[in-house]
């Protein structure tokens, strides 16, 4: 039996982690591996946090009908857009055989092979879970593991469609969190990130099972990963700046294994903006965060998202947005215009500004970011770092890893032929456009 599959991801960390796991489960159970224009399954892995990536899927699909050249091929869509649109994927397209929710991954392998048996068969499985939706163990041997801590989101910001789409707060038991990123060190990973759509509220929903550690916090949580043996970076991402406990800012000052880059979304620099959406920050707030943990780890660099264009968005509440930028020096940053989100609270807010003028406001952010960004990586030239390379060896001496930052950092190295996962100090000799240039320059470990 034809049991080929290939996977698009859009979308966010989780969902690459999710199709991550989906790849490795089909092929325990058989599957391989194929083109998207020969393979009999196609899955989508859906992203709907903003109008465009929602928009690709349906493109995407009508592109499918017309391009496969496997006649026994069906489409499995999940993720975001999935849990959103639902059976309406049936009726628009007569290739979707599978829609799968974004808590009902552990259950997709095996509703993929039945499909591939019962070539009549159609369905959606879009309930939400109480609980963390946990799933079968895969092994991988990847040098950076990602490991999931939680599903689902409780902050109901207003622009934002996540907490629809992928339902409340499940918090994940922390010994299958401790269990899984075990496993990851003793397969020869030697990076973890946590992920979750909000980590730092870890443990305060309701349905977050067996609260195993003392206070079951992040904080908690974080600590007991880093001491685990053979780690030697942990990264997390994404913290929200209103669960921002002390604890966590003492973890930077203390935990050498904890990478000195944050990740905390800003969304805006205007408190009348922030309490628009809905953050339950303000900027002394979120001020105070970036100078505490500047003084636990001085070394500490911060990356953010944006949104330009909030409904209601004045010229002037641009303006501090990207004096706040200016002010806090964010070494990277993710910024998009407004995108109006069906259900959500700020597509019923009234001040929506006209394409032109988010797209006029995105541009002058992005470009001082640019500059900024390529400002940060000037100044690495000439400093001595350390490189986590990525990949196994190949024909070429220059590897590709990524410093304690995540930068890029292409790496010429002495001649040993070291495996994925090493550790090669490094003096850094060029900085490109996104990556840096360096040479090894120490004993890998
Ligand atoms: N949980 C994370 C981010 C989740 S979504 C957080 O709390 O920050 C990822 C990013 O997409 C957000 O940080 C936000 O900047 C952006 N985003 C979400 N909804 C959006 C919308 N409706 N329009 C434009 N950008 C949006
Ligand atoms: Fe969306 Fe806000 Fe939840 Fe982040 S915290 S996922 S922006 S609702
Ligand atoms: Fe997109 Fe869902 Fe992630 S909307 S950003 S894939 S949580």
């Amino acid at each position: 039996m034809d049991k080929s599959f290939h996977i698009s991801t859009f979308g966010c960390q989780m969902n690459v982690n999710d199709s991550r796991w989906l790849f490795q489960a089909l092929r325990s159970r058989g599957f391989v591996e194929a083109g998207p224009e020969e393979a009999r399954v196609i899955i989508l892995n859906t992203c709907s946090v903003r109008e465009k990536p929602e928009q690709k899927v349906y493109s995407l699909l009508g592109r499918i009908q017309r391009m496969t050249g496997n006649p026994g091929a069906f489409v499995a869509v999940g993720g975001c857009v999935a849990q959103q649109i639902g059976e309406g994927f049936f009726k628009r397209f007569e290739q979707v055989r599978l829609v799968f929710g974004t808590d009902a991954l552990p259950q997709t392998p095996a509703m993929i092979d039945r499909l591939c048996n019962e070539p009549k068969l159609r369905m959606s499985l879009l309930d939400f879970s109480e609980h963390y939706p946990e799933r079968e163990a895969q092994s991988t041997s990847e040098p950076s593991a990602f490991v999931n801590i939680m599903q689902g989101c409780d902050n109901f910001c207003a622009y934002c469609i996540v907490p629809f789409t992928r339902g409340q707060q499940k918090s994940r038991a922390p010994d299958a969190v401790l269990k899984e990123c075990t496993a990851a060190l003793a397969n020869g990973a030697r990076e973890i990130t946590l992920l979750g759509q909000n980590v730092n509220s870890y443990g305060q929903d309701i349905s977050g099972q067996a609260p195993v550690c003392k206070k079951n916090t992040f904080a908690e949580l974080l600590f007991r990963v880093a001491a685990l043996p053979g780690l030697a970076r942990l990264r997390f991402v994404t913290p929200h700046p209103k669960d921002v406990a002390s604890e966590i800012i003492e973890a930077f000052g203390s935990l050498p294994v904890l990478c000195p880059k944050l990740h905390l979304p800003l969304q805006s620099g205007s408190d009348r903006i922030l309490k628009r959406m809905g953050r339950k920050y303000d900027m002394a707030a979120y001020r105070n965060i970036v100078e505490r943990l500047r003084t636990a780890r001085p070394d500490i660099q911060f990356s953010t998202d944006v949104i330009v264009g909030f409904p209601g968005e004045t010229e002037e509440d641009f303006a501090q947005t990207v004096l706040v930028m200016q002010e806090i020096g964010f070494a990277n940053s993710f910024s998009f215009c407004y995108s109006d989100r069906p259900g959500t609270a700020a597509s019923q807010l009234d001040g929506k500004l006209a394409l032109e003028i988010k797209a006029e406001r995105l541009q002058r952010l992005q470009s001082w970011q640019n500059a900024h960004t390529q400002a940060c990586l000037d100044a690495l030239v000439g400093t001595q770092t350390d490189v986590l390379l990525e990949e196994e060896p190949g024909y070429s001496l220059r590897r590709q890893g990524r410093d304690p930052y995540g930068n890029p950092v292409h790496v010429c190295l002495d001649g040993a032929n070291l495996p994925a996962g090493s550790i090669v100090p490094v003096c850094v000799e060029e900085a490109k456009k996104h990556s840096l240039l360096a040479r090894q320059a120490g004993t890998p470990w």
